[in-house]
């Protein structure tokens, strides 16, 4: 009898990289030859136009009102920013440095909002001085904000970060909704409106971000509609219309068995509404929407070599030249309670006979580093792997490398190509 071949899915045309000859490659290159340009270590490889192809959708579905903006968290590559900078229309940054970086990219300071807690004084100058759009965290750094563009002299941009009275659901981070360090509490706002009405600043809107990997789409669409219902009422207590609403993105990324992508264009036709509703009333009000992982995530590889094949007490281990030093998120020591694995490939064993059931073994892949949290994949199925073999986790084209410890335990730095 003729043993059925079980049906496997095979990454590379879940998520666009063509295999040649048996190996995947990105922007028509074989990795092997990607890797030959680092002396055989580690890199990540990140596809333009998967990256172009995404905004594109994001610029199809979504209602047109939507600005897009990029938030650099995702991915700071600086390729990548000059390449992103011609096709969004503004950029989220988080720090001076990215802040710095961005402007060094060639992106308009005007188009740059600067999110985060704890902007330091310097900071805060370097941001004013840059004629970026700074969204204010607390009362106390609005003081700050207040007296530092005194001193300088300067007319600032300022938005409220808002951290809302309700919560983003089902979102792997929630980062709004209950006690925050992020934004300032809606209830609050009313009181710093009226500081704010009495300075020079310039009051641009609200920044309402309530969470990011969201694979939900109902509770998307009920946090977008709590977002635009909360901003109707805060703006009351503003004495200038809303220039800009920031209602955040979220959107999420299907990392896991049994994660299901979101359907862009259903979510865009049920964002349309409230849009629409929202620019009624508020015809002046640019509304932002803002993405880092769902722009740049599955454009990404990442990709190290076998090292080893070791056995022990009956479990086999692959040890690679990678690991958790470059790819945090894949170790799933960013933010998961329980380790689930990244979409795992051998790039150069992607034929259909190794692909075929009946040839797979069951492993471990291993990063290089003396730590047991290093493991990139647990009990994977997978062709029978070599020495010298190409190890590639999909979905690394977001939260890798600058999310990663990559100077714990001094191995070569990494490289990352943009194709
Ligand atoms: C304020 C802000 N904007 C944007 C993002 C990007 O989120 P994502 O990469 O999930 O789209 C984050 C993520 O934490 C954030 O905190």
């Amino acid at each position: 009898m003729i043993k059925k071949e079980k049906k496997r899915p095979v990454h590379s045309e879940v998520t666009g990289f063509p295999v040649i000859d048996g190996e995947l490659t990105i922007g028509g290159i074989k990795i092997s030859q990607l890797a030959k340009k680092t002396a055989g270590n580690a890199f990540y490889a990140y596809d333009s136009a998967l990256i172009k192809s995404r905004i594109s959708d994001l610029r199809k579905y979504l209602p047109d009102e939507i600005k897009l903006h990029y938030a650099l968290k995702a991915n700071p590559m600086p390729d990548l920013i000059s390449y992103v900078r011609h096709l969004v229309d503004g950029f989220d940054v988080a720090s001076v440095g990215e802040l710095k970086l961005a402007i060094s990219c060639g992106q308009n300071p005007s188009e740059i909002s600067f999110a985060g807690p704890g902007k330091s004084d310097n900071e805060l100058r370097t941001s004013i001085e840059s004629g970026a759009i700074i969204n204010a965290e607390s009362a106390g750094e609005l003081e700050r904000i207040i007296k530092i563009s005194k001193k300088l002299s300067r007319k600032v941009k300022v938005a409220i970060r808002v951290n809302p009275d309700f919560e983003l659901k089902s979102s792997g981070m929630k980062m709004g909704g209950g006690a925050s360090p992020f934004g300032i509490d809606a209830e609050q706002v009313p009181e710093i409106l009226s500081t704010l009405n009495e300075t020079d600043l310039i009051f641009m809107g609200f920044h309402i971000f309530n969470g990011s990997q969201n694979l939900r789409e109902e509770a998307l669409i009920e946090a977008a509609e709590k977002t635009f219902d909360l901003a109707v009422k805060l703006a009351v207590f503003s004495e200038v219309p809303l220039r800009a609403l920031n209602i955040g993105g979220g959107f999420g990324i299907p990392y896991f068995p049994g994660d299901k992508a979101l359907n862009l264009k259903s979510l865009g036709e049920k964002l349309t509404p409230l849009v629409q509703g929202f620019k009624k009333k508020f015809p002046e009000t640019d509304v932002v929407m803002e993405f880092g992982r769902y722009i740049t995530a599955e454009s990404g590889l990442y990709v190290c070599k076998v090292i080893d094949r070791k056995i022990s007490r009956g479990q086999t281990y692959i040890v690679t030249n990678g690991g958790m030093h470059h790819h945090l998120a894949a170790s799933g020591n960013f933010g998961q309670i329980l380790k689930k694995n990244y979409p795992i490939v051998v790039g150069n064993k992607m034929s259909k006979k190794n692909l075929c059931s009946n040839n797979l073994e069951n492993v471990n892949i291993v990063g290089c580093l003396c730590t047991p949290l290093d493991r990139l994949g647990e009990k994977v199925d997978l062709p029978y792997i070599e020495v010298g073999d190409y190890i590639i986790v999909f979905y690394s084209g977001a939260y890798g490398l600058s999310s990663s410890p990559h100077n714990f335990l001094n191995h070569p730095k990494i490289k990352e190509f943009l194709l």
